[in-house]
């Protein structure tokens, strides 16, 4: 996948995060379970990561994100074509998580729907609306990545239970005709390895169930040293192709984001690479992997502490359950000052919201009393009822 042939670029316009409030430390974590700080520390480089609390879901935290992603876009939730959210943790088998949120934003116009591609699946999504942009289908797309995989976590497990958090990140893509924004996309799999990754129950293959449960099939499984294997294998070459379909020196490439999974698999990626880990943006001592929302949390970050900036080259690298793999090049363009929100749009926006929430329980309101009502009857070609 390249540039787009047809003058239409994709660029990111917006982007956003959140994560909840609640810090698991190492040391909260060998409380709970055989393990220690100094492993954890040593084996992955994470030293806290964020828990959900009771009220946040995916799409909630989600939501925020997205709202965060259009406030800095300057983008009305009305202007959004389309809204794909990445997820290994919807917030029901359906209806999609976008839907929820697309409902929340009132983003009336827009096309909604969850993208499951494990760790990878922001990278995937992020491909598939740089696409519906440069084909012309599309003029905003709102990528989410959003996970509370707390929820789906076996606390007994030490050898899961210590990697994973929560969280949740957002980006606005738009059409333009400057060139730049995403110049190039790779998404690759092998299912091969599959059962290396997995939440084995709650699916048709293995409908939720006692003996389910009993069996803790609905917990993450892992096998933690061929993941890593796999991701060693994968990191580096993807990010030398996206480079090389770009027509880019991987040397001017200013910042790597990669999949916050593990410092070491970073490690790994740099020294293939032959750059130093300080191109590499890292962030997962404070979040732990937070697998789609890793990606978009990392570049809110990246853009936070100036570490992108217009005219930069980035590359984006992800990898996953699936087994997937995905990475893709872009030239960062937003500009700067970013769209600064005056007080009357900020009044303006949260009117907004207000009124999807109203609009929201109206149509509810409305299809209830539509199904107390008796069906029409079908009319035959004169206008006559049927018998
Ligand atoms: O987004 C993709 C998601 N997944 C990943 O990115 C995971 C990729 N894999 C990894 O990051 C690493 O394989 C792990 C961090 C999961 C494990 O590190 P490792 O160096 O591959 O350790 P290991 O699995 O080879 O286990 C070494 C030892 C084992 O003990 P024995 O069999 O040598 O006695 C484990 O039982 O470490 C033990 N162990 C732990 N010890 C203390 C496993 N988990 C823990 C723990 N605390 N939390």
């Amino acid at each position: 996948m390249a540039e787009s042939k047809n003058g239409r670029h994709a660029h990111i316009v917006g982007w956003g995060k959140y994560v909840p409030s609640k810090v698991l430390t190492n040391a909260d974590l060998a409380q709970i379970v055989d393990t220690s700080d100094e492993w954890i520390v040593t084996r992955t480089g994470i030293h806290e990561r964020r828990i959900a609390g009771p009220k946040d879901t995916s799409a909630s935290m989600g939501l925020i994100a997205a709202k965060e992603a259009l406030e800095h876009a300057g983008v009305r939730p009305h202007e959004v074509d389309l809204i794909i959210v990445a997820t290994a943790t919807p917030e029901y088998a359906f209806p999609a998580t976008a839907c929820l949120i697309q409902d929340a934003l009132g983003a009336v116009n827009a096309g909604a729907f969850d993208l499951s591609a494990g760790c990878t699946g922001f990278m995937y999504a992020l491909a598939v609306g740089a696409q519906a942009i440069q084909s012309g289908a599309h003029k905003i797309v709102l990528v989410i990545g959003s996970e509370t995989l707390s929820r789906i976590m076996d606390w007994k497990d030490r050898s899961t239970c210590v990697l994973f958090g929560d969280g949740a990140g957002a980006i606005v893509l738009s059409a333009g005709n400057s060139s730049g924004g995403i110049l190039s996309t790779i998404c690759r799999s092998d299912g091969s390895g599959g059962d290396l990754l997995i939440v084995p129950g709650g699916g048709s293959r293995c409908p939720t169930s006692h003996q389910t449960v009993d069996q803790g099939l609905h917990f993450i499984k892992m096998n933690g040293r061929e993941v890593f294997r796999f991701a060693a294998r994968v990191m580096d070459k993807s990010a030398r192709e996206v480079a090389a379909r770009a027509g880019i020196d991987i040397g001017d490439v200013q910042l790597i984001i990669p999949h916050q999974a593990n410092l070491r698999i970073i490690r790994a990626a740099a020294r293939a690479l032959d750059l130093p880990e300080e191109r590499f943006f890292i962030n997962l001592q404070y979040y732990g992997n937070t697998s789609s929302a890793s990606i978009p949390i990392a570049i809110c970050e990246a853009v936070e502490q100036g570490k992108l900036n217009p005219g930069d080259h980035c590359i984006l690298v992800g990898f996953g359950a699936g087994l997937t793999w995905a990475a893709t090049l872009v030239k960062w363009g937003a500009p700067k000052p970013l769209h600064e929100m005056t007080r009357f749009e900020r009044i303006y926006a949260r009117l907004l919201y207000l009124g999807a929430g109203i609009r929201s329980r109206l149509m509810r309101a409305l299809l209830r009393i539509e199904s107390a009502l008796p069906l029409p009857r079908s009319s035959d070609r004169n206008g006559k009822r049927k018998k």
